[in-house]
């Protein structure tokens, strides 16, 4: 299939499928109950992708098939006669932050032509991302966050107490964040939410320029796929706690636990990514009811043609 195809039959299509998980789960913002606003995200992200004329396998869902009923890594979406396509989603990405009704929760989708994108397993990820204009290999995974912030500095021609890096503000980034600080770096912590944390670096507005730290795997699938679509370099490597989770990468066919993976081995081929606010952030309006409508604001993005379109859309209750 070319990547043409892909984009004209695809693109309206992503921004119906995570609109309507933003709004379902909008009915439980606040509300304190993380499971019950997944699963109202998640069934009308299921709804949405089986009345759409593809033929989809989940790439990157919910979780393996044993733990997860709906939208599990495998599952078959849409009518079966459309396009092959490859799937990543994350119907509600910050179930935590929908639940406190913070910032920046999201419906997240992706999709790129059959076989394309990384079955990466619900683990860990060690993570490094910049945003667009820097040479290949401006950060490296391998090297301290230090040296990484020099040398962002120095291709921006600025200091590095200028560069802002963005954080998942955990204990186990303790290090990370000391190593950041000792070159007089701003963090820029943020409590959930790294798919927005990478996608911050390729927004000037957000002012972030790097991303590190290790959040889960999968969001690190469909960041690669925004990145893909607006520029910036992304790396990372896979985690495993124990036994059971190296058993999950084996049965994705993965081999060699070490690999570093780039940007482009994550999401090999022209992908589309669209994700609805459903609390407001830094990077879109959350859903709001207002006069009778229910509002979102979608950002809809597509790597062969380099767009980013933002849509906002408003439907009578
Ligand atoms: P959920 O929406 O599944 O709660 O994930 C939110 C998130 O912050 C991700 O963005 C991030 O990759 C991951 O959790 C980090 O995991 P942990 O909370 O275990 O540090």
């Amino acid at each position: 299939m070319s990547s043409n195809n892909l984009d004209r039959s695809l693109l309206m299509d992503a921004v119906r499928v995570t609109e309507a998980a933003a709004i379902a789960s909008w009915s439980e913002v606040g509300r304190g109950d993380e499971k019950a606003a997944d699963q109202a995200a998640v069934d009308a992200m299921r709804t949405a992708l089986n009345e759409l004329n593809i033929d989809g396998v989940i790439v990157i869902g919910e979780g393996e098939r044993d733990e997860a009923p709906m939208l599990y890594i495998g599952e078959k979406v849409g009518t079966g006669k459309g396009p092959r396509v490859d799937i990543a989603l994350d119907p509600l990405e910050g179930t935590t932050l929908t639940a406190k009704a913070m910032a920046n929760a999201l419906a997240v989708m992706a999709w790129a032509p059959a076989g394309t994108m990384l079955n990466a397993p619900d683990t860990y990820m060690d993570k490094i991302a910049c945003g667009p204009g820097y040479e290949d290999g401006i950060i490296d995974l391998d090297k301290s966050p230090a040296d990484n912030v020099r040398a962002l500095a120095k291709a921006k021609g600025v200091e590095p107490s200028d560069i802002t890096v963005c954080v998942l503000d955990r204990p186990r980034h303790a290090e990370i964040i000391a190593s950041l600080r000792s070159v007089g770096a701003r963090v820029y912590l943020i409590t959930d939410g790294d798919v927005a944390g990478v996608m911050n670096t390729a927004d000037p507005d957000t002012g972030v320029d790097m991303y590190v730290g290790q959040g889960g795997a999968p969001e690190g699938v469909l960041a690669c796929a925004a990145l893909k679509c607006v520029g910036g370099q992304f790396q990372g490597r896979l985690v495993f706690r124990n036994a059971d989770e190296r058993a999950r990468a084996a049965r994705l066919g993965i081999t060699d636990l070490d690999k570093k993976y780039t940007l482009h081995e994550m999401v090999r081929a022209d992908a589309i990514f669209a994700a609805t606010g459903v609390t407001k952030g830094a990077l879109l309006d959350g859903v709001t009811l207002k006069d009778g409508f229910v509002h979102t604001h979608t950002l809809v993005m597509n790597s062969s043609t380099q767009t980013v379109r933002e849509i906002r859309m408003k439907r009578a209750l």
